[in-house]
């Protein structure tokens, strides 16, 4: 199957893809990245992909006159990739119509909290701010609304004592980059279907 990954940031997410492949081999994990794209330049999830001599791309939203024509303009970039899934790995940009009309179905997020508690761009602050004592991480499908689509997989973090914002959300990532490789791995073999919010692999 053909991997387009999306990232704002980091790139921890895509990086434990990228070795996950690498170790596993395309053929064996069921999928490769066949392009890495970005809202904006200069980030180490980019120089990630180039590393692992992945082609990647830039789509920013100041470059387009409305939200609308960046969004189509995602969705074209994306599409020249011809690919079978999407996963956002910490793109921190709401597609719009465009996009979900494509890729809707197969569009994988992966968010740092126990959905449908703390969507949103600051999950792990909300949850830490609201006192609970267990989060986690959750690999979804993206649908219209902001971290609302079908949940494929939950990982579980105890919340400690100490923690701050930064230190909990070192330890959700640990939980959520292997969570994300063996879901995106799981769908790439096995295909899914989607029976009202409940997420079937076959
Ligand atoms: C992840 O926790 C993701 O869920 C979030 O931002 C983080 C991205 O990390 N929204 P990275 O860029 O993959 O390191």
């Amino acid at each position: 199957k053909r991997l387009v990954v999306l990232v704002s940031g980091s790139g921890s997410n895509l990086q434990a893809l990228l070795d996950e492949i690498a170790t596993e081999g395309a053929e064996a994990y069921g999928a490769r990245i066949v392009a890495v794209g970005a809202d904006r330049a200069g980030i180490e999830g980019l120089a990630r992909a180039e590393r692992a001599g992945v082609p990647t791309f830039v789509c920013r939203v100041k470059d387009y006159g409305t939200r609308e024509e960046w969004d189509a303009a995602l969705a074209e970039t994306v599409a020249a990739h011809r690919p079978d899934l999407v996963v956002s790995a910490g793109f921190m940009k709401i597609v719009g119509k465009e996009f979900l009309a494509r890729y809707g179905g197969r569009f994988v997020n992966t968010h740092p909290a126990l959905l449908p508690s703390f969507p949103g761009a600051h999950g792990v602050r909300d949850a830490l701010a609201y006192g609970v004592r267990v989060t986690g991480c959750t690999v979804h499908f993206v649908d219209d609304g902001v971290d609302t689509g079908p949940i494929i997989a939950q990982g579980v973090v105890e919340v400690r004592d100490e923690d701050d914002e930064s230190a909990l959300h070192e330890r959700i990532k640990e939980v959520e980059r292997r969570l994300l490789v063996e879901v995106v791995g799981r769908l790439a073999r096995h295909g899914h279907r989607i029976e009202g919010r409940k997420v079937v692999i076959q």
